[in-house]
């Protein structure tokens, strides 16, 4: 039989948000104008920030994406085994560079999923697409380009009966807010049915240093990733934020067991905002908040399974409990 060509089996589709979602000119307005200041992380992901998100994920720091990798390298066979996914829908998936273990696992299994990446960061994800179709003759990949904040109940996977794996892997998860994670976790559910399956990686709660240090790498690149937010407003919204005044801070919040990155201004300094025909003043020693990434004890994982209404089928965990890796289903008393 004569394979179709790869660029064939690479298709894309903006998903339009399901509900309004705020704009970058109205989260600056909710969140930068006055302090407390803060700032959602999806505007970390321009081209550069993705690429620098990569560049954290090689650090010696860093222990995530490694601990994760090795995980899935070893499960991937028993979960798809255990869902024979027909779909296999990939939240923020990035560079989808450890999806390979689940893909190489199904060629091994015979099962040929459609691979559905959705992330905000276009090229990215169409980079990884066009490397995977190479890499596996059997495989369709669909990127969905858009914001998962904006639902998901409209995203065009066919209900056509085939079993399907979601997957959000990385401790994404760990950057909502509590109730925006349940709540996540609920829409998720609403998309699954009796046999489909929720991969779902999170990072454990560990000793403060080395959660300190995976967030301030010695090479610099997460501080790059975060003073690259204030990039991302100059040019989006024409304006002049003094990136060389700030400094990258992060603090492990052991009470609500989350790390912060912080944008510290070290002086006064006065910023305008073309787009919102504005100007903010700024004193030294003041802080924005850009990210929260949240750790999770075992305990903690069951409660969050429990809120969405999602049932614990396989744990898998990293040695010392450094990572959990949990394949949900939905529990069909929620
Ligand atoms: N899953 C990958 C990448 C994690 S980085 C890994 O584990 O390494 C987080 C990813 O989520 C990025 O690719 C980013 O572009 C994407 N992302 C962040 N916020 C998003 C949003 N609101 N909607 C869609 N994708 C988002
Ligand atoms: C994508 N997310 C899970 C990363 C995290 O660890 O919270 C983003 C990140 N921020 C700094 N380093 C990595």
């Amino acid at each position: 039989m004569a394979l179709s060509p790869t660029a064939s089996r690479l298709t894309q589709s903006e998903v339009p948000a399901g509900r309004p979602i705020p704009t970058l000119v109205e989260d600056v307005e909710a969140g930068l104008l006055t302090p407390p200041r803060w700032l959602p992380p999806k505007y970390f992901y321009d081209d550069h920030g993705s690429r620098l998100f990569e560049a954290i994920c090689d650090t010696p720091e860093y222990y995530p994406t490694r601990t994760e990798a090795a995980l899935l390298a070893a499960c991937s066979k028993d979960v798809i085994d255990q869902v024979r996914p027909g779909h296999l829908l990939e939240l923020g998936s990035g560079s989808s560079r450890k999806t390979r273990y689940l893909l190489d696992a199904c060629s091994q299994l015979g099962v040929q999923p459609v691979y559905w990446p959705f992330d905000v960061s276009a090229q990215m994800m169409l980079d990884a697409g066009a490397a995977l179709v190479e890499q596996h003759d059997w495989l369709n990949v669909h990127a969905l380009i858009g914001d998962y904040s904006g639902g998901l109940a409209q995203l065009p996977l066919p209900d056509d009966g085939r079993r399907r794996l979601i997957v959000f892997l990385g401790g994404t998860l760990g950057n909502f807010e509590p109730p925006d994670a349940v709540a996540m976790l609920r829409e998720i559910a609403a998309l699954m049915k009796p046999g489909d399956g929720l991969l779902l990686g999170l990072d454990r709660v560990k000793d403060k240093a080395r959660l300190e240090a995976a967030y301030d790498d010695a090479a610099g690149h997460t501080a790059a990733f975060n003073l690259n937010v204030l990039s991302v407003l100059n040019r989006e919204l024409d304006a002049d934020f003094p990136v060389e005044a700030y400094r990258h801070r992060a603090v492990f919040d052991e009470p609500r067991a989350r790390i912060e990155m912080r944008l510290l201004a070290d002086r006064a300094h006065t910023v305008c905002i073309g787009a919102l025909d504005t100007r903010i003043s700024i004193a030294a020693g003041e802080q924005i908040l850009t990210e929260i990434s949240r750790k999770f004890t075992r305990p903690a994982i069951d409660e969050l399974l429990t809120a969405a209404g999602l049932s614990m089928r396989s744990h898998f965990e990293a040695d010392g409990g450094d990572y959990s890796l949990v394949l949900a289903g939905a529990d069909p008393r929620a």
